[in-house]
This record gives structure tokens, C-alpha cells and sequence, in this order.
């Protein structure tokens, strides 16, 4: 190849464009970091109605119609210039599909009706537009279900033959979500070679995310405590990772530097100077308004209320925590899940003197919050890597963790002169006993200061990462 390798990252959101979860931060820093490792990332997804969108400069380079059985869909493919995020963007404008201002859910926190519509159009518009000029990319990067059918589309779908000998490589954020579709709606997919419908089909459906795994050449998860996990344990996909497991790698998601800096952080009013102390001391001053009784070792959550992330645990074990020592406070914010959300709040008019709930997705209040909390609970079920522990860390903030996932590479316990607080199964006591030890650890003042400047200053940077990326980009792309 006389070139960099040039990589289209296909995705469905990316920080800061559109964010719901942790693959947005992800795909929003990668790529930076990949220029730096001689790799020329162009991340496309789709183009929602949000601002940002109309406020950077962009041109339109291309226009089509997706063909289906009754009608056609417009599209159009925008791009965006390196020079304003650091990497190509591309959006695909799908009028009447995407242009709403929600990436996911609808105003009543429930998945669009249209999805299987809307999933099918993203990926058949990115590939039939990059099948126009295939040589404009060397390697497809796929992020989780919502781009799991083109693996199969590119080398199966009679329309895209240009693309069909080209590498896909497969990062699965989180394996919970499948992106199951039924087979009434095999219709919407470009006509493809039949005797090969068996490479989408897991239980009966249309499965997103089994057909990536068994389509794509390389497949990595976030974490390799998550990729030690799912051939045991991956809700009826355990045969799948079991027998592609030659296909596989783990590879451990960074953080940002240049947004999670706490010298320079733009949310923050008080930034690190030479004391992590007063950092920390400052920040929790600007966060401590919202409770009656301050002064206390703070806890904080953040982050999707969701069965996966443990919430309604963590909720019981603090409600049982507070009724025997008021020796804390606790600030949780996040939205999802509407029962949770409810039992939050229930939480926090119950104890009003020690728990604060704000149920909202605040980018700027979240920072604060690494910034001025003494613990991060982080009690997930299940967490393929999980990034709100790193940031804490950069941030001098002790994570209170389950030991899973991601979790168990990034947080060993203090005991293994580890970087926090972990714990076994994610039960009341379980969690109720990482906060009395969290407790402890905070009344030893010495043992709290040494730990919080060895977690902020662990290497959590996306460099070593990003050129093992790199690195398995090239390895697919000497093969062909
Ligand atoms: C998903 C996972 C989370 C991971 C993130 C980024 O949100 O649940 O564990 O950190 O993706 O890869």
C-alpha cells in the first residue's frame, strides 16, 4: 500500500457530536489518537437534528436513493473537515429517519417504532456510497449492532461487490444489545446471496450483532476481563464466542487526555494547580450546596439507570446504609430507566439531608462531580470496560467497584496495592461493606491522600491502545 491506512469507523454516536453512552466517547477520541499512530481514521454516522450539525461548516459530496420493495429513501452524505474534530467525519442525512433530536429513544424513553427502517437505511446508504468509489477507504471499523448487518452486506449483498474483499474489523462495546430484528423485515436489506442467510440468523431472527461476529475478519472487545467473560456468559451468544474465539482480542479503552485534563478542563471553575487536595477540596465545595449536612466523605453515581449498571442495588444498599449512620452523602445523576429514576428521587426525599438525585444527562455537572467526589460507586452488573472509573481516577476520586468486566482490569483492590475498592457479587451487602470500607479508608487521612494522587496519575491515555488499533489494522490489511 503506498498510503496510510485509511479506516472508516462506522457508528451510530461519537462525543461530541451525539452521546448517549461510553461508545460515543470512544469513537469520539480514538481516531485522534490513531492519526498520531500513521492510521487516517473518517468516523461516519448518522446525521441526527442536533446542533452541532448546523453550526460546523460542511459541504455535501454525494446524493442518493436507497430502493425498497415499494418506494425509495433519499439520502445524503455530508462531510465534515479534519480541521474540526481532529479526524474526517462523514454524516449520512436520512430525512424522515434520523432527523430527530434524540439518538435512541423517543420523548417517552421507548425505542422508535421505525428502528429495523432506520438501522437498514444507515448501513445500506454508508455502503452504497462507499461502494461509488471503493478505493476511498482500505478497512471498515464497525461499533456495536447498530452497524453489525454490513459486515454481511459488503460481502454477500449483490449491490456493494465492490466492497466485498475489503477487511472489517468489530468492536463490540457491549454485547447485552443485539440489534435483533425479525425476518418479516428481511425485505428492507439490499437482494443477497441466499444460500448464505444462515450467517445472520441466531435464534430464530435477524441478530445484528452474531451475524458481525461470525462476518467480520478481527473482532475486539473493549476489555480483556469482558472477553474472558462472554464465552460463558453472553445471554445465548456463548457457542458464537466460543467458536470465533480465534478471531478475537481485548483491547482497554482510554481516556481522553485533552478533554479530561484537570488543568484544563472546560467544565471546571477550579482547575489542578499543584495541589490535588485543594483541587479536590474546591471542587467539592462547588458540589456541596445541595446538601443539608457537609463536611461528610461524598459518594457520587453517574451514569444510564439501567439493570445492567446495578442502579436499583446501589439504591437499596444506600437507603439501608443511611438508616443506620448518617456518615455520608451520596449525588447520583443519570436518567433511563423510569422506574429507577423514580426510585432515585424516592431515595433522596427519604434521606434529603445526604442524598441528592438529579435525573438528567449533564455533561458539565458530571465533571464537577469526578472533580469534587471523595468515592465513585460503580456497582454494574456487567461492564464490558467502563470509563466513568478512569475518569474518576484522572480526577483523584477513589472507584467503589464490582469486580467484572473492565471493572477487574482497571481496579484491582487496595488490598493487591490496587487503585480503589472492589467488590464480589452485586448484592446490598456486598455494596454496604465496599462503603464501610470506603469509609475507613477516608478517616486515614494519610492512606486517602497517597491513594488519589497514584490513581490520578496512572497512565489511562488513549496512546498505547490506539497503536494496538493500529497495529491490527495494518496486520488484516497485509493479508490482502
Ligand atoms: C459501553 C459499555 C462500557 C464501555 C463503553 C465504551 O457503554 O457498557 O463498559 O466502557 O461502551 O466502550
Amino acid at each position: 500500500m503506498d498510503h496510510t491506512p485509511r479506516i472508516l469507523m462506522a457508528c451510530s454516536e461519537c462525543y461530541p457530536v451525539a452521546k448517549v453512552g461510553g461508545m460515543a466517547d470512544v469513537v469520539g477520541a480514538l481516531p485522534k489518537y490513531l492519526v498520531r499512530c500513521g492510521v487516517t481514521p473518517t468516523v461516519v454516522m448518522p446525521r441526527y437534528d442536533l446542533p452541532w450539525f448546523y453550526e460546523h461548516e460542511h459541504e455535501l459530496i454525494h446524493e442518493g436513493y436507497l430502493q425498497f420493495p415499494h418506494t425509495v429513501h433519499p439520502f445524503r452524505v455530508i462531510r465534515y473537515a479534519p480541521e474540526v474534530l481532529g479526524f474526517e467525519l462523514i454524516a449520512i442525512d436520512l430525512p424522515g429517519l434520523f432527523d430527530r433530536a434524540s439518538v435512541y429513544l423517543d420523548s417517552n424513553g421507548e425505542g422508535y417504532r421505525d428502528e429495523p427502517l432506520r438501522n437498514i437505511s444507515f448501513q445500506r446508504a454508508i455502503l452504497q456510497w462507499w461502494n461509488t468509489d471503493p478505493d476511498r477507504y482500505d478497512l471498515l471499523h464497525c461499533h456495536d449492532h447498530m452497524t453489525g448487518l454490513m459486515p454481511f452486506l459488503m460481502r454477500y449483498a449483490y449491490a456493494y461487490q465492490g466492497l466485498s474483499a475489503k477487511s472489517v474489523f468489530f468492536t463490540i462495546h457491549n454485547a447485552l444489545h443485539r440489534g435483533r430484528l425479525s425476518w418479516s423485515v428481511v425485505s428492507l436489506l439490499p437482494h443477497f446471496d441466499t444460500w448464505k442467510s444462515g450467517l445472520l440468523e441466531w435464534d430464530e431472527a435477524i441478530d445484528s450483532l452474531a451475524s458481525a461476529l461470525r462476518c467480520s475478519d478481527r473482532i475486539n472487545t473493549v476489555s480483556p476481563g469482558y472477553l474472558e467473560e462472554l464465552p460463558a456468559a453472553s445471554q445465548g451468544l456463548e457457542w458464537i464466542f466460543q467458536h470465533e474465539s480465534h478471531k478475537m482480542i481485548g483491547l482497554l479503552n482510554g481516556v481522553d487526555y485533552e478533554v479530561w485534563n484537570p488543568s484544563t478542563d472546560k467544565y471546571l471553575a477550579y482547575h489542578k494547580k499543584k495541589s490535588l487536595e485543594q483541587f479536590k477540596k474546591k471542587n467539592k465545595e462547588a458540589l456541596i450546596g445541595s446538601f443539608a449536612t457537609p463536611g461528610l466523605p461524598l459518594f457520587i453515581f453517574i451514569g444510564r439507570f439501567a439493570h445492567q449498571k446495578g442502579v436499583d442495588v446501589m439504591l437499596r444498599a444506600i437507603h439501608e446504609h443511611l438508616l443506620v449512620r448518617q456518615d455520608a452523602n451520596f449525588l447520583i445523576l443519570g436518567s433511563g430507566d423510569k422506574d429507577l429514576e423514580y426510585q432515585a428521587q424516592t431515595l433522596a426525599r427519604t434521606h434529603s439531608a445526604h442524598v441528592s438525585a438529579l435525573v438528567d444527562y449533564n455533561e458539565k455537572l458530571s465533571h464537577i462531580m469526578y472533580a469534587g467526589a471523595d468515592f465513585l460507586l460503580m456497582p454494574s452488573r456487567v461492564e464490558p470496560c467502563g470509563l466513568n472509573q478512569m475518569f474518576s481516577m484522572r480526577y483523584g476520586t477513589v472507584p467503589v467497584v464490582h469486580h467484572t468486566g473492565g471493572l477487574k482490569d482497571t481496579v484491582p483492590d487496595i488490598t493487591v496495592d490496587g487503585n480503589g475498592i472492589s467488590f464480589n457479587s452485586v448484592t446490598t451487602g456486598d455494596i454496604m461493606h465496599a462503603m464501610h470500607r470506603s469509609l475507613e479508608l477516608y478517616a486515614d487521612q494519610a492512606a486517602m491522600k497517597a491513594l488519589r494522587s497514584k490513581i490520578s496519575e496512572i497512565d489511562l491515555s488513549w496512546d498505547a491502545s490506539a497503536e494496538a488499533y493500529a497495529q491490527e489494522y495494518k496486520s488484516l490489511l497485509s493479508r490482502t
